[in-house]
């Protein structure tokens, strides 16, 4: 048998899933031309994939930047990136109130490379930022803000933010949860833009990843952070993720709506104390949304009427929504956040974090929104105080 590929059939309309370890050359003269890149073929599975080079090239211009990377999970994107600009002694300040695992990779890792970490609280927008002042110092590095934050939706006022930080500190935000359909970030000086893949952007419920986007320079000198730590997406991931992103708009203006709606219909009703949805005037941070973002999309935080039991029978009273810890795909999905991600955190951690024992987080589907709400509001009815 030879040994090298007899076939070169290129044309389907869809980019096929590129699911291979290694990259073959036809002689020498091509390795030295890829070496001088003159020529634009892969090497090895971990550097180069055509499943890849697609997501990132659409990601890029939803972001309106130069260039972006994928990654296996949102977390390693976050990851790999912190660890290609972070030095020991460097501080890196960051939004405290954030995903779970964020806050952990930032605790618990990166003090073991002498790497400071100063956690800034931002549910008060003006204390946020007088609290920013006094962190900030010359050898902060990174800024990590996650806008809008998992669960609250809290928000920054990224402008007035950039102009308290100096040139040689790096601007990352976490816009998982806004995606680009409804803020660009890099219009108000973030340098480098974080999305989690495995919700809005994928949005099916059947992919982990997670990028990063930026301009070329910053992005390359990821690139070889992620060409030396492997956290690559595996390619029918990506195949998949590619594919998800050509419904992402059509998709995003669906959660958008259907998120609006619960996030009203929580507001009128009688059983629910508090609705946390940028697109509502009672969230703290409705006026910073107005200016950032363009919409609200379907994850809706609130607590209800009623204490921890009752809380655990609404969610469990539930029959559209999937229990379960995800949002931004077709299936709803509903936790009672301080008995499902925030379960092995302290009393105090959790009062800290405003994890309250009646608090839900609600992501909408793709389903008959009206559907939903009858479901919430007849376990609304079954569970709660007046
Ligand atoms: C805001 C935010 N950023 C990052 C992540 C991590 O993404 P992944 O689960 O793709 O690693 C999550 C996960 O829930 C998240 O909510």
């Amino acid at each position: 048998m030879p040994n090298q590929k007899q076939t070169d059939y290129n044309n389907s309309c869809v980019t096929p899933t590129y699911q291979n370890t290694v990259y073959f050359f036809k002689n020498t003269e091509q390795v030295i031309q890829y070496h001088e890149s003159e020529i634009n073929v892969g090497r090895y599975g971990r550097y180069d994939n055509p499943n890849w080079l697609e997501v990132e090239k659409k990601i890029a211009t939803l972001d309106n930047v130069q260039d972006a990377l994928v990654f296996s999970s949102g977390m390693n994107a976050i990851v790999t990136s912190v660890l290609t600009f972070a030095q020991p002694k460097d501080r890196l300040i960051y939004t405290g109130k954030c995903y779970r695992n964020v806050r952990n990779f930032f605790k618990s890792v990166l003090p073991k490379l002498a790497i400071e970490v100063i956690p800034v609280d931002s549910a008060d927008t003006q204390r946020f930022h007088e609290e920013f002042e006094t962190q900030y110092r010359e050898n902060t590095k990174i800024v990590f803000i996650e806008a809008p934050s998992n669960p609250h939706l809290y928000l920054v006022d990224l402008e007035r933010l950039k102009s308290q930080i100096g040139p040689n500190t790096l601007l990352i935000v976490d816009s998982t949860l806004s995606t680009p359909f409804n803020c660009q970030p890099q219009d108000f000086g973030a340098d480098l833009i974080i999305h989690s893949c495995s919700k809005y952007l994928g949005g099916h419920g059947d992919i982990l990843a997670g990028t990063v986007s930026g301009s070329t320079k910053l992005i390359e000198e990821i690139r070889n952070y992620r060409n030396m730590m492997g956290g690559v997406v595996d390619p029918h991931a990506a195949f998949l993720l590619n594919r998800s992103l050509e419904s992402f708009k059509i998709r995003m203006k669906h959660f958008n709506q259907a998120g609006m709606e619960v996030a009203q219909y929580l507001q009128n009703s009688p059983l629910v104390e508090n609705v946390f949805y940028t697109g509502l005037e009672s969230h703290p941070h409705f006026a910073l949304g107005q200016k950032y973002l363009t919409g609200h999309g379907g994850v809706i935080s609130f607590e209800i009427k009623a204490n921890r039991e009752s809380t655990s029978r609404f969610v469990d009273t539930l029959t559209v929504p999937f229990m379960g810890s995800n949002f931004g795909s077709n299936h709803p999905m509903v936790e009672q956040c301080s008995i499902f991600t925030y379960y092995k955190q302290s009393a105090q951690e959790r009062q800290q974090l405003g994890i309250t024992d009646n608090l839900v987080r609600l992501s909408v589907g793709y389903g008959d929104t009206g559907m939903l709400i009858e479901d919430i509001d007849r376990a609304l009815q079954e569970t709660c105080r007046v």
